[in-house]
């Protein structure tokens, strides 16, 4: 991937600053950390996202400069966590269903169909040992976790009512990238495409896609629903993100920014997974407003039939994610 001056920009490497500090001027400069993501600003991500760059430059008295890129304006999807490696970006917050390109299978086992029973479980489940797993994979890649965000469970967002997996046959449904995801739908009969999140609305509104999966506040600020007649509220799997940093650079923090940036970043985490929630609570009741859309809430015998057809993605999972994973997920939402 080439990178434009603008995606490398000026960005001063912590380790840089290391050897900088000291020396009359450079220890004035500010320490740029960009931090690019896909979703619009008015997001539980895109909120979350703003807070921290509140929070960091507050707490380190101006020495940090976070610079927040939204809605794929510095990277697309796929160019995001290569960027990461390079070190042209410093912060990313990316779904864990688009994991695997780092080498982190792992994290797509978060997108198996029916995991989480409801938003308390999937908070305690991330928030313990499966967190620090995951976490853990990501060490030998040069990545760093610094903290799960939620943004509440999936949609499906159709030009057709989709009650029931048989509904399914034959669409062309969007995915954002997960093989798990791209398993569940083949089991009802769909046809999966991985697009960036950035190409959706056009895909729907053209026809390359019949549908696709996201949640309300997604759907509303992407406007999708103005491209999508029907939508379904299954509850049939789960969009969260792994915040992550180049460890290079978050390593070579010197301690006192560092400190501030992961104070920063732990108010940030917790600010997001406390809007979650309501965020789509009230962009789904913006778009039932607007009266645009038609709008299927699944029973629990229907969410029932949707669950049994996708179950086999569990058994499939195995040869993608790994037996350890499961194990650990399974015996997480156990309780
Ligand atoms: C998607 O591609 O649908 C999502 O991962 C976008 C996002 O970051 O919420």
């Amino acid at each position: 991937m080439s990178l434009s001056r603008r995606q490398f920009g000026t960005a001063i490497s912590a380790a840089a600053i290391t050897a900088a500090y000291g020396r009359p001027g450079w220890a004035q400069a500010p320490l740029v950390i960009k931090l690019s993501h896909v979703v619009a600003a008015d997001t539980p991500k895109g909120k979350g996202s703003i807070k921290f760059k509140e929070l960091a430059e507050q707490y380190t008295g101006g020495k940090a400069k976070v610079e927040v890129y939204q809605n794929s304006t510095l990277y697309k999807d796929k160019e995001e966590v290569e960027a990461l490696q390079l070190g042209a970006v410093q912060l990313l917050a990316p779904s864990t269903a688009k994991f695997a390109p780092l080498g982190a299978k792992e994290f797509e086992a978060l997108d198996l169909p029916f995991l989480f029973a409801n938003d308390d479980q999937y908070a305690k489940v991330l928030g313990g040992d499966v967190g620090k797993y995951l976490f853990s994979k990501l060490e030998s890649k040069g990545i760093t976790g610094l903290g799960f965000w939620d943004n509440g469970f999936h949609m499906i967002t159709s030009n057709k009512p989709v009650i029931t997996p048989a509904d399914l046959q034959g669409l062309k449904v969007r995915i954002s990238g997960s093989k798990i995801a791209d398993q569940y739908f083949r089991l009802c009969g769909a046809i999966p495409q991985i697009l960036a999140f950035s190409e959706v609305y056009q895909s729907m509104q053209t026809g390359v896609v019949d549908a696709g999966e996201n949640t309300p506040s997604n759907v509303l600020t992407q406007k999708f629903y103005e491209v999508q007649k029907h939508i379904t509220i299954a509850q049939h799997a789960h969009l969260q993100y792994a915040v992550i940093a180049n460890s290079k650079f978050w390593s070579g923090l010197p301690p006192d920014m560092k400190a501030p940036l992961e104070k920063a970043m732990a108010e940030a985490t917790a600010y997001t997974n406390d809007i979650a929630r309501k965020e789509n609570i009230d962009a789904l009741a913006e778009m039932k407003k607007f009266g645009k859309n038609e709008f299927h809430v699944l029973d629990d015998a229907q969410r029932k039939v949707l669950r049994t057809a996708m179950q086999p993605t569990y058994t499939w999972a195995e040869g993608r994610v790994g037996k350890e994973v499961l194990d650990i997920l399974a015996k997480a939402t156990a309780v």
